[in-house]
């Protein structure tokens, strides 16, 4: 199989941008496809932004963000990644909207370009089955925010050909990471042990067993992590925390996975954190404050 030289990247929010920019930073021409101009130049502020922090701390040399900036193009017509050797798809957590695209793609690009998913809890192979390349197709999972954390999830489906794998794995490497191969299970390697603490930590928040800073401090401080769950959650979003566990409650059907009423009620008022402004703290104030949950 082919060189790896030319990237695809479906959807630019957080996590697709974030793709966008290690893959145009280790070298590769990359097209970044999503559905609108507007959420487009979001992404290419969050780019500018992202590589200009590195510059400015010295770990890039501003001439190679320009050349990684260049690398970059942007487009809404899904026909201008035809060319890639591998797709790296996160559009929204929903299989018919991810399938769609990979059975449009599947038709627009030559056999030997790899399919890859960023999905954090959907089954790789309900995607693999969906393209005429099963064999060709992996789960990529990075991490939040990309640019800064160093672990790719490899995912393997029962469909996935070793060389594939081997593919998709060095891949990750070029991009500056540490992969880990994973199997096709639900949450993968980090998702499993992360998503019941994350929930356990807004029960305890329902029960009252402390404040949400308390909450935030003690697993800070007694635990060496750089956030506290609470923190954490509104870093990740809490639409994006309700949908992963209602997908891996259906999967499991385990209560560990069960979203707690809190958090469903959060979402359902807006609440979705850090990027709505809202979650457990209130970002309209700095610092953020502690929001009010009628508790
Ligand atoms: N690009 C470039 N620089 C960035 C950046 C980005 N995208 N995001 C943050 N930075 C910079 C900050 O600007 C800051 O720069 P400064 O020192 O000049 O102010 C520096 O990185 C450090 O950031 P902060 O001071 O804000 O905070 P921290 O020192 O705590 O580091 C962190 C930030 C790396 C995000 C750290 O808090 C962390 O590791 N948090 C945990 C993140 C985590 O667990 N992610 C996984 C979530 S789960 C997931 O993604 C899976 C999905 O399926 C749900």
């Amino acid at each position: 199989m082919g060189e790896i030289k030319r990237v695809g990247v479906l959807g630019c929010g957080l996590m697709g941008s974030g793709v966008a920019q290690v893959a145009a930073a280790a070298g590769y021409e990359t097209s970044v496809r999503d559905v609108s101009p507007e959420i487009l130049d979001r992404a290419r502020t969050g780019i500018d932004r992202s590589l200009a922090k590195f510059v400015e701390k010295g770990k890039l040399q501003p001439p190679d963000r320009d050349a990684a900036l260049k690398r970059l193009t942007f487009t809404t017509n899904t026909a201008d990644l035809k060319g890639c050797d591998i797709v790296v798809e996160a559009v929204t957590e929903d299989v018919e909207t991810k399938n769609t695209l990979w059975r449009e793609l599947d038709g627009l690009c030559p056999p030997a370009t790899i399919f890859a998913s960023n999905t954090s809890s959907l089954t790789i192979a309900a995607m693999a089955a969906a393209t005429k390349r099963p064999d060709r197709f992996v789960g990529l999972h990075f991490f939040n925010p990309v640019p800064l954390m160093q672990l790719v999830e490899v995912v393997r489906t029962v469909t996935t050909s070793d060389d594939t794998f081997a593919r998709a794995f060095a891949f990750a490497k070029s991009l500056g990471k540490e992969p880990v191969a994973a199997k096709d299970t639900s949450g993968f390697i980090v998702n499993l042990l992360l998503v019941p603490y994350l929930l356990d930590a807004i029960r305890a928040v329902e029960h009252r067993v402390a404040s949400v800073p308390d909450i935030d401090k003690a697993m800070q401080l007694g635990c060496g992590y750089p956030m506290g769950p609470l923190t954490l959650l509104d870093f990740v979003g809490l639409d994006t925390t309700y949908r992963i566990a209602e997908i891996m409650f259906t999967e499991y059907r385990d209560a560990k996975y069960a979203p707690p009423p809190l958090l469903k009620r959060m979402v359902l008022a807006g609440m979705h954190g850090k990027k709505s402004g809202k979650g457990f703290y209130d970002y309209a104030v700095t610092p953020p404050a502690v929001s009010s949950l009628g508790l």
